[in-house]
Formats: C-alpha cells, sequence, structure tokens
C-alpha cells in the first residue's frame, strides 16, 4: 500500500483543524496508541489526533483523501482482533473526547450518546434510572461503546439479550470521504431505505467513524442469581447446554469453562473457585422480577444437569459472592494470555455442536503438539480457543500453528459455525476468512468498501487481504 507520510504541512493543517495540544507525537504517546490487546502486535501511528466534534472529523477526513494518509479510529484500545492497529501508519484518531452521555429518555429507553464514553459507566447511568443496557463485554470498564458498535461486541449476556447491534437504533458517522450521515430514527420500527445502521455496526472502523450513537434500553430486571455446575468431562458439561433451553429456560448467562481457563483466573486473581479439581465447569446466571419464578428455573436446570452427570451445583449465596464468581469469569481472557505466547480464536457454532467442537480443538491441538484452553458463551456456542506456545518449540510454533487454526476454523464453519461471533476479523484473522465465505461473498463486501471509501484511507488493511 502506498501511503503519503505525513509532512510537516500536513501536521500543521491538523493543529488548524483541532488545536495544537490535540495532535501529538511524543513517543511515549506513539508507543501506546500503537498496540491494542491483540497478541504483540505493535504498528505505531505517525500522529494521533484527538478531535471533540463530527465537523473535525470531517475536515479530518478530507486532508487525509486529499493527501493519502491511512486514517485509524480508536476507541478503547481493547480489540481482541487488531481492528485499531495503524497498521500502516498515519493518523490515529483518538475519540476518547466523545465521552458525553447526551440524554437518557426514562419514558422512552431510549440514550443518545457519544461513542468515547466507557461501556461501564454508561451501563451505570442506565442502572441508577432502572433501565437497562445488557451488553456486557469482559473489558467493560475500560472498552468504549464506539468500539462495541464497530466490533459489534457480544459478552455473556448475549445468550438472552442479543449483541450491540439488537440495541442501536440509529447512529451519526462520518463517511471515509468526510460526508456526516444520519441513519435510523428514535423508533423501534423502521423501514425507510437500507439498514445503514447495522451495515456500519460490526464494520471494524472500515466504513464510517462512530460520532453518535440512539440506544434502545430495557427496564432493568429486578432480580439475578448465579451457578456454578461442575462436571468430570468436558463432553458431559458441553453437552448439557443445548438441554437447559429445551427445558424451556433462557438463563441470562451461561459461560463454559474448562480446568486449566478456571486456573489461570485463580492464579491471576489469587482466589479459588469452589470445586476447581473438576474437568469443567458451567456458570449460569438467571435474571427476571420475581424470585420465585428464578428459585423455580434453577430447579429445572438442575433437573437438567443431572441427567448429564453433574457432580455439584452451588449456588452464589449473595450479591458479593456473584461479583467474586464474575470478576473470576471476566479475568480469564487476560490470565490465559500471561501464561505464555498465544493466538485467540473466537468459534462460533450452534449450541448443540460445541461438544464436537471443543472435542474436535482439543484433538487437533494435541495431534500439532499444541496446548490449548477453551472457555467462553457456551449458551450462544460461542467457544474462545486460546492456542498456547506452552512447551512447545519454536519450530512447531512458528510452523505447525497455522495449519491448527485453518483445521480448527474449518471444523467450525463445517459445523453450522463462523470464526469470529464478537471480537471481529480485524487484523489478525483476515488470512482466515476465505474459510467462511466464498469468493463471490468476499467480492461484494470488497465493492460495498470501495463505494464507500474510494481511496481506501479509512483503517486500511483489515478484514481483507
Ligand atoms: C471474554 C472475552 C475474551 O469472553 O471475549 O472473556
Ligand atoms: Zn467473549
Amino acid at each position: 500500500m502506498n501511503y503519503n507520510k505525513i509532512s510537516h504541512e500536513i501536521f500543521s493543517q491538523l493543529k488548524k483543524i483541532i488545536g495544537d495540544e490535540y495532535v501529538i507525537n511524543d513517543e511515549y504517546n506513539i508507543g501506546i496508541y500503537s498496540k491494542d490487546y491483540t497478541e504483540d502486535f505493535r504498528f505505531p501511528p505517525e500522529v494521533i489526533v484527538k478531535p471533540e466534534t463530527a465537523e473535525q472529523i470531517s475536515e479530518i477526513i478530507k486532508l487525509a483523501n486529499k493527501e493519502n494518509i491511512p486514517v485509524y479510529p480508536r476507541g478503547g484500545g481493547t480489540g481482541l482482533s487488531g481492528g485499531a492497529l495503524p497498521v500502516f501508519g498515519g493518523i490515529c484518531l483518538s475519540m476518547e473526547r466523545f465521552n458525553k452521555i447526551l440524554e437518557l429518555d426514562e419514558v422512552n429507553f431510549q440514550a443518545v450518546v457519544q461513542p468515547g464514553v466507557i461501556t461501564e459507566v454508561f451501563q451505570i447511568e442506565c442502572e441508577s434510572k432502572n433501565m437497562y443496557y445488557p451488553p456486557d463485554p469482559a473489558s467493560r470498564g475500560s472498552c468504549t461503546l464506539g468500539g462495541n458498535l464497530a466490533e459489534c461486541a457480544g459478552g455473556p449476556r448475549a445468550v438472552k439479550y442479543g449483541v450491540t447491534k439488537d440495541y442501536i437504533l440509529g447512529i451519526e458517522f462520518v463517511s471515509p470521504t468526510g460526508e456526516i450521515i444520519n441513519t435510523g430514527a428514535r423508533t423501534i420500527k423502521n423501514v425507510t431505505g437500507y439498514n445503514l445502521t447495522q451495515l456500519i455496526i460490526g464494520s471494524e472502523g472500515t466504513l464510517g467513524i462512530i460520532t453518535k450513537i440512539i440506544f434502545k434500553l430495557l427496564p432493568k430486571p429486578k432480580h439475578k442469581k448465579v451457578l456454578l455446575a461442575a462436571y468430570d468431562s468436558i463432553q458431559d458439561c458441553t453437552a448439557s447446554v443445548a438441554a437447559i433451553f429445551q427445558a424451556g429456560i433462557i438463563p441470562s448467562a451461561l459461560e463454559f469453562m474448562e480446568k486449566s481457563a478456571i486456573k489461570a483466573a485463580e492464579d491471576q486473581l489469587g482466589k479459588v473457585f469452589p470445586n476447581n479439581h473438576a474437568a469443567a465447569q458451567l456458570l449460569l446466571e438467571v435474571d427476571g422480577n420475581y424470585e420465585d419464578q428464578l428459585n423455580s428455573d434453577i430447579e429445572t436446570i438442575a433437573g437438567v444437569l443431572e441427567n448429564f452427570n453433574v457432580i455439584d451445583i452451588v449456588l452464589a449465596e449473595d450479591n458479593q459472592r456473584m461479583a467474586e464468581i464474575w470478576a473470576l469469569r471476566r479475568c480469564i481472557g487476560e490470565a490465559v494470555k500471561s501464561i505464555s505466547a498465544y493466538k485467540e480464536e473466537d468459534t462460533v457454532v450452534p449450541r448443540s455442536k460445541i461438544p464436537e467442537l471443543v472435542s474436535g480443538v482439543k484433538e487437533i491441538c494435541e495431534r500439532y503438539g499444541i496446548t490449548s484452553i477453551c472457555y467462553g458463551h457456551a449458551g450462544d456456542g460461542n467457544v474462545h480457543v486460546n492456542i498456547l506456545k506452552g512447551n512447545a518449540t519454536e519450530d512447531v510454533w512458528n510452523n505447525e500453528l497455522e495449519p491448527a487454526i485453518e483445521e480448527i476454523f474449518k471444523l467450525t464453519v463445517s459445523l453450522g459455525g463462523t470464526i469470529s461471533g464478537e471480537h471481529g476479523i480485524g487484523y489478525s484473522q483476515k488470512k482466515y476468512l476465505p474459510i467462511a465465505m466464498k469468493q463471490n461473498e468476499l467480492d461484494l463486501m470488497k465493492q460495498i468498501k470501495i463505494n464507500f471509501d474510494p481511496n481506501n484511507i479509512l483503517n486500511p488493511g483489515k478484514i481483507f487481504v
């Protein structure tokens, strides 16, 4: 890709658009903004800009088109597929000053929010008004809503409540040619023209920079309960997942953790899970407005799990215990990665196929001499497969990893699934995209990109090889 470097002149023009203090290129900041949470990738931008308005972004984008400079939008920098990495240098466009909740509408259960708001801050604000924003990515304390939209973040509650895209009524975004575009309306229903909102959501910052979001919210459920169910075999554990739904229950979370994932979390937090000797556990949560209903749901669930040889079921006795269990679950991602060099995959299959997926992953990794740790959102079939270097030789790690991942992805697709449920393709997964898509499907997507971004200046080097 032949992009121009940022000249002194362009640097001055950026300062003119947004003010001197928001155009940054010192070594320390370049270091910070050259990475996200994806493996150990490092791609330094030439400059970091921190605009405050859509109009300023529009001007920056127009300048970038004129001067042939790539622009990399960035939220909290917590992405797990390298979506924000400035792979061709250029401008890192940080959305951190778009940090205001503009409106919380308690009558219509809606909110109008800037994209740089931290997800957890938004959740807490909504809950203080008895409203509920269910999407709950593990990085909620540092990721931003704009990044959540760009990657269509999911998390544990997706099994009952859906993912980020299910809560968006409309957005304002700046197109890759610098147009400020509004989509959607403040209505639940809308069949007025193409659904541009949903085209931008999950487009990983390649089709537009989101500058405002209209959310749809829910009333906050009054009660919840959390259980841990332990099994002697991964097979029994994963096979019980689909049966819970067949018994008529939709848990508000249904997470799977194999023993080594639990161990990593315990080591990270210096705490212990009950039944940590078990081969695998499910973390189940049910929520609703009536405690009696939840108690009866739990009885139904326990009955189902007994048919799958569950060895113990532990109910979190109070809110503090629930929070501790969730803290352990949330830290698994980080904990697993701190063990050794790793590669994280985000496989997703119909939930009844999880047993085949997990046993297939184990068989493939064993054959290649690589360690795997599986955990994730079993209720929606989304299994995070972490492949660890562990004791593998450099030779095995450098040469056997890619074919092993290809096999895992081919298995995933053959089970009716796909290669990313919630982390995106971004930079790190793009070479595998053809496993999940035919050429004519990829071509159609590329045509959309060319139409939106004829000079390919917005987040280039992502999704497509
Ligand atoms: C999680 C992140 C890695 O589920 O998606 O913990
Ligand atoms: Zn996840």
